[in-house]
């Protein structure tokens, strides 16, 4: 059992957003870092630092790159090492090195296609896979209020997706509406990348996927055009995006997979009907079932909820049936394998 739950250690924790390690982490590629506290480690993000936590008495191993049993940390004494000073980082990929590095240099060379294909999302839930596009959301038109519209754009693997904010109406109690958050396949994460707007029109994410979330507060402005361009690398990152924007669907069955035979990175996003809660009393409840929770660890499965402006993983990994409440969303990443058993069981949600 050891050599199966171990290798899953490191995504099973809750990741909290923090600027206070970007100083400490690369500025590019992806690295893990020691903390001072064994319970906790660091990882990078392409510069960008975010605090998680080992299991439950569980240290992190510098040497090994995932948290492990006490005594298998020596370097750790009473909970505690020496600051970080040394620099080993260590790469957070799970596949040999030799099979894909994020050092090599990438082609910065846009998409050849200069006209834009016709790729215009349109409805709060529209997704699409594709190197270029727009976003067109109530252009011209009034939004309402409490607003939580998604929309997800997949590119390929190791693109850089570039999201341009091209014209909009939006009102300035909603400065703040327009969310890009982007998804790391080699952490299986997501992480709040940037917000956009008039100041701050454009965005690069560095690999090629990205969900934009669009959140009013009033009901004053009109809406927004965004386009997007990705650079083309190697392959398509295999999976599904799917937006979930009502309640009819529940219970989902699980696996949530697409036909691919290959692996597949998939991202469900579930809303109550694209509307933020705001009644103090009322939430949006997930409920997840199965019955053999160790099949969560193969497929990866992390429970993501966005509230307010962070975003925090749960990995039911090895957890019997757990249920979560949020007033915002929630984003449910798997990478789904040929070889492993996928978990079966159901996801369902309602208004509560
Ligand atoms: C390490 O971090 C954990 C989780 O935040 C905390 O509970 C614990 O008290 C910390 N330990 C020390 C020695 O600071
Ligand atoms: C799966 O494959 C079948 C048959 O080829 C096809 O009809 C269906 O649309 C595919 N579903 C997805 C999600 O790709």
């Amino acid at each position: 059992m050891q050599t199966f739950t171990i290798p899953f250690i490191i995504l099973v924790c809750l990741a909290a957003l923090s600027a206070a390690y970007d100083s400490e982490c690369p500025s590019e590629g992806f690295a893990q870092l020691p903390h001072p506290n064994c319970s906790l480690f660091i990882v990078c993000v392409h510069g960008r630092g975010s605090e998680i936590q080992c299991p439950t008495s569980l240290y992190y191993s510098a040497e090994l790159g995932y948290c492990d049993y006490e005594q298998n940390v020596p370097d750790c004494v009473g909970g505690t090492r020496a600051p970080i000073g040394d620099t080993t980082t260590q790469r957070l990929t799970e596949q040999p090195t030799t099979q894909r590095s994020t050092q090599r240099p990438t082609t910065s060379r846009p998409n050849p296609t200069t006209t834009p294909r016709p790729n215009v999302l349109t409805q709060c839930g529209d997704s699409i896979t594709a190197l270029s596009g727009s976003i067109e959301y109530k252009l011209n038109a009034n939004y309402d209020a409490n607003e939580l519209c998604v929309f997800i754009i997949r590119s390929q693997r190791d693109s850089k997706l570039t999201l341009q904010l091209e014209a909009d109406g939006i009102s300035g109690v909603d400065s703040n509406a327009i969310t890009i958050l982007s998804y790391h396949d080699d952490v299986n994460g997501i992480s709040v990348f940037a917000r956009l707007s008039r100041q701050n029109p454009t965005v690069t994410i560095p690999n090629g996927v990205a969900i934009v979330v669009f959140r009013t507060n009033g009901n004053t402005g009109t809406g927004f055009k965004i386009d997007f361009l990705a650079t083309e690398d190697s392959v398509w990152l295999p999976g599904m995006n799917k937006v979930y924007n009502t309640n009819e669907i529940s219970p989902l069955q699980l696996p949530i997979r697409s036909n691919n035979t290959e692996k597949e990175y998939d991202i469900t996003v579930i809303t109550s009907e694209a509307k933020q809660i705001t009644e103090e009393s009322s939430s949006l409840q997930l409920v997840l079932k199965t019955d053999n929770p160790f099949d969560f660890c193969n497929d990866r499965l992390i429970i993501w909820k966005l509230d307010g402006n962070d975003v925090v993983g749960y990995v039911p990994c090895g957890e019997g049936d757990q249920i979560y409440e949020t007033r915002g969303m929630y984003i449910i990443t798997t990478i789904l394998n040929e070889e492993t058993a996928p978990a079966r069981g159901t996801l369902s949600w309602g208004r509560i």
